[in-house]
């Protein structure tokens, strides 16, 4: 006998998006307190301008609720609808229970599937592909994706490399059923053999030592990798979805480095008439809470509207990346 299987909505999109952002502004002068290094060096290699660090009173649960509450809030669904969580960090110091249930309680969710996932700046668009996968296969029917990442306390400020790139921040979306394509095919995959590329110490290692695990980043690696097999994934994802440049209207990219966009954009041929998100400026790197967060202010400037096709894309420490279209909410 043949047993049953799940059978979901035909498509998914997403129905709201909320982000909440480090409150504290450090701008480049605070930073060359830290480190040896200028303003024009850190705009000239990076275009950040400052970036937001978390405060005291923001811990990755109340960053991750309130980003979840505004997303929650804008898709017009009710909190109770939610039936799965997928929270994406690496700056939850707990190995368990995991933040995405914690998450789940202090909103008040009616015991939804709850999980963190691992894969650092990419994790956003890994949740997005896994939230579109559980609802056109049955398994969920409104999922709530959330980035949320509190990079400030695990910065190595003695490493002027990277001490200057990094900021903290949530993001959040919700994504139900649609009747029309909303979320793009991913294009997605791992290079294990560059784990050495973006890393952080062992906890039993640190607590051995004393020391607390800090972010090591081969950053120049990490350049050339996004310019050149990321860049070439970007623009598999767009013709995945089966779109040209031309009809695209909006690119997300995670915000590692405005260089790294740039090269991104030569290689996809945009028009003009795209708009591309340089969050990055006023933000600095949030890692898996970067490109919700710069969606959320594209559609509150009225720099993208509802409805655009977006292209987004993480990549970052594993190495690991993931990419779509998605349709604005
Ligand atoms: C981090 C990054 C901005 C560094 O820029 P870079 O051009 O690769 O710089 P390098 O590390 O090659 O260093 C170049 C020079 O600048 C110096 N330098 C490094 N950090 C500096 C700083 N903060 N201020 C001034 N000089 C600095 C180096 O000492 C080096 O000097 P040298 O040539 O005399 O040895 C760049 O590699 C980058 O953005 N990489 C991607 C990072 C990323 O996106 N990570 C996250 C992915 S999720």
């Amino acid at each position: 006998m043949a047993i049953r299987a799940s059978q979901g909505s035909p498509y998914s999109r997403i129905l709201g998006v909320g982000g909440e952002r480090g409150k504290r502004v450090v701008d480049n002068a605070e930073m060359c307190t830290i480190i040896d290094s200028s303003d024009e060096w850190i705009q000239q290699r990076t275009g950040i301008i400052e970036r937001r660090w978390a405060t005291d009173d923001q811990t990755p649960l109340s960053m991750a609720t309130g980003a979840a509450r505004k997303a929650i809030e804008r898709s017009g669904i009710d909190a109770s609808q939610v039936d799965a969580v997928l929270l994406s960090t690496v700056s939850h110091m707990r190995q368990f229970p995991s933040l995405a249930v914690q998450v789940a309680d202090e909103l008040g969710l009616d015991h939804p599937a709850a999980v963190d996932l691992s894969a650092a700046c990419a994790g956003f668009c890994y949740g997005v592909a896994m939230a579109d996968s559980l609802i056109r296969a049955g398994s969920a029917h409104h999922v709530l994706v959330i980035g949320l990442e509190i990079l400030s306390r695990q910065t190595n400020f003695a490493d002027r490399g990277t001490a200057f790139l990094f900021g903290d921040g949530a993001g959040a979306v919700v994504i139900g059923p649609s009747e029309t394509p909303g979320v793009g095919p991913v294009v997605w995959g791992s290079r294990g053999e560059d784990a050495d590329v973006i890393w952080t110490e062992y906890w039993d290692e640190a607590l051995a030592t004393g020391k607390k695990p800090v972010i090591h980043m081969a950053g120049n690696k990490v350049f050339k990798w996004a310019i050149s097999e990321i860049a070439e994934k970007t623009a598999e994802a767009l013709d995945a979805a089966g779109l040209t440049p031309a009809e695209l209207d909006v690119f997300i990219p995670h915000q590692a480095n405005n260089r790294i966009t740039d090269a991104m954009l030569k290689r996809l041929d945009l028009p003009d008439s795209v708009v591309v998100s340089r969050d990055i400026k006023h933000m600095g790197n949030s890692s898996a809470a970067s490109v919700p967060i710069a969606m959320e202010s594209m559609l509150e400037s009225g720099e993208a509207k509802s409805g655009d096709n977006a292209l987004i894309i993480g990549f970052g420490a594993g190495l690991v990346f993931a990419g779509q279209v998605v349709v604005l909410p």
